[in-house]
């Protein structure tokens, strides 16, 4: 195939891997304005190499016009997430849009593969609007804990340096990491609650901050400056108090100076 058809037909691939990167951020960043708990940590994306797309059609023994039917994993998106309970929930959020329509779901977690490795795998449909039209292609996503992805990611390089070849040392040693993997993973789930509401305070605390700041900016405008000082000494004081509570009752003030003087400006 020349290269600029090769061009052509990744394109689109590209695309529905940007895409699918900025929904995903999209739905963790929703839960963080909200301030709750997102059960997605990281999103990564990656469109399969040339050299790697040829590596495989040829070690899987099929033509390139097969391709796009054959190979899953063009495009390829994974997600990260803090805890083993979150993988289901990043999951029924999948099965739940109406812009992804799923083809095969493999669970590595509940079934662990010989080498130790664990994820959860779905392939989806996804369209994408091109120039020459729309076009539905298949999209892998990986949903892992960040203690799946480090071993993931160590197994992996190992795959390069020993293809094919691993010494038996190697993969022992790789199996009992892996079994490391799934006990920091229950370790972690039992202080889950715990570590949450950790997360859940300071989440609300730069919330608060961030609007807080926001209305102080917007008073700018309408205040007159004395009062203006007045209020950021006082939100420095309470700051610097670190008390949360005091926190909301000042949020809770703030809004209704501002609210004040909106109505008076719009009298
Ligand atoms: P592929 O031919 O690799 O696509 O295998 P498959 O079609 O049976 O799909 P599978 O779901 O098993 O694996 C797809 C992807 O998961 C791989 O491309 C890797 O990214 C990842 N993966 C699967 N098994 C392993 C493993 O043992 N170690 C690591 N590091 N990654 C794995
Ligand atoms: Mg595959």
């Amino acid at each position: 195939m020349e290269i600029k058809l090769w061009r052509e037909l990744l394109d689109p691939y590209a695309q529905a891997v940007d895409e699918l990167i900025l929904k995903f951020n999209h739905i963790k960043q929703s839960y963080r304005s909200r301030g709750e708990y997102s059960p997605i940590e990281q999103v990564d994306g990656r469109l399969k190499t040339i050299s790697s797309i040829l590596e495989k059609a040829q070690r899987k023994g099929f033509e390139l016009d097969e391709m796009e039917e054959k190979l899953d994993d063009i495009a390829g998106i994974r997600i990260i997430c803090q805890f083993v309970e979150d993988i289901d929930k990043v999951v029924d959020i999948i099965r739940a849009r109406t812009d992804m329509r799923i083809k095969e779901e493999k669970d590595y977690i509940r079934e662990n593969k010989e080498s130790g490795y664990r994820s959860y795998h779905i392939i989806i449909y996804y369209k994408v609007e091109t120039l020459s039209g729309a076009k539905e292609l298949q999209c892998e996503i990986q949903i892992r804990t960040l203690a799946m992805n480090f071993w993931a990611t160590i197994e992996h390089s190992l795959q390069y340096k020993y293809p094919q070849n691993m010494p038996e040392n190697v993969s022992v040693r790789l199996r009992n990491a892996a079994e490391a993997t799934v006990s920091l993973d229950e370790e972690m789930s039992y202080i889950r609650g715990e570590i949450i509401d950790a997360q859940n305070s300071f989440l609300i605390k730069a919330n608060l901050v961030r609007d807080i700041l926001n209305n102080i900016q917007n008073l700018y405008q309408k205040a007159n400056t004395r009062e203006i000082i007045k209020i950021q000494d006082e939100f420095f004081r309470i700051y610097r108090s670190d008390d949360l509570d005091e926190l909301i009752r000042f949020h809770k003030e703030l809004d209704i100076i501002s609210e004040g003087y909106r109505s008076q400006s719009l009298n």
